[in-house]
Formats: structure tokens, C-alpha cells, sequence
């Protein structure tokens, strides 16, 4: 068997081409397609899978779960207070030995040079499940969501509003660039990108045909968007800043109002998860009580309208990483793409 996939770890999109991601996406939709006929997919049969999380999760967690027992495997959740790494045993160490028992690593955390280490020192493929420089499982789910929606990807415009600076910003920015996808960063000054990954954005966009355009201006940046994507507005591990970042961010809220300024009927809204769109969390309850505000960075009614997709990018993150392990850890027959 071979695959141009087989080996590889998954650790930010700008490690794989337009063809390798774009094959990612539509393999999810095939084994998508599969699961709902009850097909088998056992790719993975018989291997074992080790589930490291540093950060809390729920769609992550439980998409890596689920896909590796659909794909036959074992999964292994060892969570931040499980097992020594980093604190009695080092990242390399570590790596080494769950490579020896081992078939696929995921790990979710803040730092992206553990996931690179972990990749460098196990010797088995290693998902970044989220790190605060990437998202790149995400992505695969995403515009997946979008390619359902609209049939194709090159040429669609995302307007992404909020954190700009984010793990879900960055991998929007690139993967968009490296898809032909255009992409408009809407943030305030205070919140644009660092300016390597705009400079990484450009390149790929000069490659596929996209652009790249980061403004704090709402009114131009969701212009004609084909797809308003939001995301939290303090990432985790930055809980103390919910203060100023709800004084920054407050004029970005995606609300209806946003929503009209597309000034396109076919517009769909798209949010990552979990998400602040009223008082039924903790952090809602704090944030109304605090700050006098019910929604955060989208609004009730635009996260219960006929825009939103964000249940579909959810389910489709099982398909996703069903996706990538399946190419990444299984003997599948992938020459090229
Ligand atoms: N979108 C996402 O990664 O969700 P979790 O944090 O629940 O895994
Ligand atoms: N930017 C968010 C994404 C959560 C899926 C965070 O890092 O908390």
C-alpha cells in the first residue's frame, strides 16, 4: 500500500498544498457518505490511538473518539492531570514512549513546539487538536461545511469578525489563502495578525488566486462575504481579559445588522464553538452581570437563524479528523493528489 499521506503528522495547514488539502475535504465527505449508509471504515483496525489534552474540549474530544472507534481503533484519552508530560518527564521522552505503544498521537495544548516535538520524537503520525497558534483539524471541518454549502471553494470570500489574532484567525487566514479562498480579517488594530502570518497568507493567495485583506473597518471587510465566521473573543488561557476584549470587540459582534451589511441573501454564518449567544453558560451569567451584555461575539438571533451552519461545522470535525487519521495512520492506496 501507499500514501502520500501515510507517516505524515497533521500539525498546521501550511505543511500540505491545495491538492493535499483540498483531497483531506473531500475524503471527509466520502467517508461522511459512508458512515451514513452504515458502510464500514475500519482503516485503522486493530491500531491504537493515545488522545492527550492539556485543554478542555467537546467536539474535539469527542470527534477523536468516536472516529477512531468507527475507524476500528482504540482510543486512549489521557488528559492534562493523567500522565508527566512536561512536568516529570519531557516532551521528547514522552513522544518516544507512547510512539512505542502507540499508532497516532492527538494532542491539544497551548504550545505549538510541544505538538512539533511530540511529532519529531514519536515516530507515529501527531494531530494538533488545537494549539494557540493553529486550528488545523478545524479547518478540514470547515470548509468542508462550506464546500456543502456552495458546491465549490476557489473564489468564495469569508469574512472572519473578532479575535484577530487568534488560533482559528490564523488557520482561516492560511488555509483560505492556500484553498483560492478570499479572506478578510475584521479586527480592530489592536487585534490584526502577526504580520508573518499575513506575509505567509500573501504568498499562498499569489499561488491559488485568493486574497488577503485584514481591516477594522465592519462595513467594507463583510461587503459581499459569502461566509461570516466568528469565533470566541478570549481564547483559552486569556480569561483575564474578557474586560477589554469585549470593549474591543463589542463593535464586531456578529448581529443582524452585520449579517445585512453583506448585502448577500446567500450569505451563511459559520462559528467554530463553543460560543457566548447568551446567558446560559458561566461566563455568560458573569459577563451580563459584569458588563451588562447577553451576547458576545455573535447574537441569539443570528446563531438560531437560517444562516447559521455552526452544528454542521461540528459534526462534520468527526468526519474531518476521520479524515485525516485515516489518510495519516491507515494503508490506504492515496499515490497522488
Ligand atoms: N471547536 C472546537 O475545537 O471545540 P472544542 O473546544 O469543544 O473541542
Ligand atoms: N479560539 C478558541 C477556539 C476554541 C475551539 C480557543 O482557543 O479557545
Amino acid at each position: 500500500m501507499y500514501s502520500i499521506f501515510q507517516g505524515r503528522s497533521f500539525l498546521a495547514e501550511k505543511d500540505f498544498s491545495q491538492a493535499e488539502l483540498q483531497y483531506l475535504i473531500d475524503f471527509a465527505q466520502h467517508l461522511k457518505e459512508m458512515k451514513q449508509q452504515h458502510l464500514p471504515h475500519q482503516y485503522l483496525a486493530g491500531k491504537n490511538i493515545a488522545l492527550l489534552f492539556e485543554k478542555t474540549s467537546t467536539r474535539t474530544r469527542a470527534a477523536f473518539t468516536v472516529a477512531t472507534t468507527d475507524l476500528g481503533a482504540h482510543p486512549e484519552f489521557l488528559g492534562a492531570n493523567d500522565i508527566q508530560l512536561g512536568t516529570k518527564e519531557s516532551v521528547e521522552d514522552t513522544g518516544k514512549v507512547l510512539g512505542r505503544m502507540f499508532d497516532g498521537i492527538e494532542y491539544r495544548g497551548s504550545s505549538q513546539s510541544v505538538v512539533t516535538q511530540l511529532a519529531e520524537s514519536a515516530g507515529v503520525p501527531v494531530w494538533n487538536g488545537l494549539t494557540d497558534a493553529w486550528h488545523p483539524t478545524q479547518m478540514i471541518a470547515d470548509f468542508l461545511t462550506i464546500q456543502e454549502n456552495f458546491g465549490n471553494l476557489a473564489g468564495l470570500t469569508i469574512a472572519y469578525c473578532g479575535d484577530g489574532r487568534n488560533n482559528v484567525a490564523n488557520s482561516l487566514l492560511v488555509t483560505s489563502a492556500i484553498l483560492g479562498v478570499n479572506i478578510r480579517i475584521v479586527t480592530p488594530t489592536t487585534l490584526y495578525p502577526d504580520d508573518q502570518i499575513v506575509a505567509l497568507g500573501h504568498n499562498y493567495a499569489n499561488q491559488s488566486g485568493g486574497t488577503v485583506q485584514i481591516t477594522d473597518q465592519v462595513a467594507e471587510g463583510v461587503l459581499g462575504a459569502d461566509v461570516i465566521y466568528t469565533d470566541v473573543w478570549v481564547s483559552m488561557g486569556e480569561e483575564a481579559q474578557f474586560e477589554a476584549r469585549i470593549k474591543q470587540l463589542l463593535p464586531y459582534q456578529v448581529n443582524q445588522q452585520l449579517i445585512e451589511q453583506t448585502k448577500n441573501e446567500q450569505v451563511i454564518f459559520m462559528h467554530c464553538l463553543p460560543a457566548f449567544h447568551d446567558t446560559q453558560t458561566s461566563y455568560g451569567k458573569e459577563a451580563a452581570a459584569t458588563y451588562g451584555i447577553q451576547e458576545m461575539e455573535v447574537t441569539d438571533e443570528v446563531f438560531r437563524s437560517a444562516y447559521a451552519r455552526q452544528f454542521d461545522q461540528a459534526e462534520n470535525r468527526l468526519h474531518a479528523i476521520k479524515a485525516i487519521m485515516a489518510a495519516t495512520a491507515g494503508n490506504l492506496f492515496i499515490p497522488k493528489v
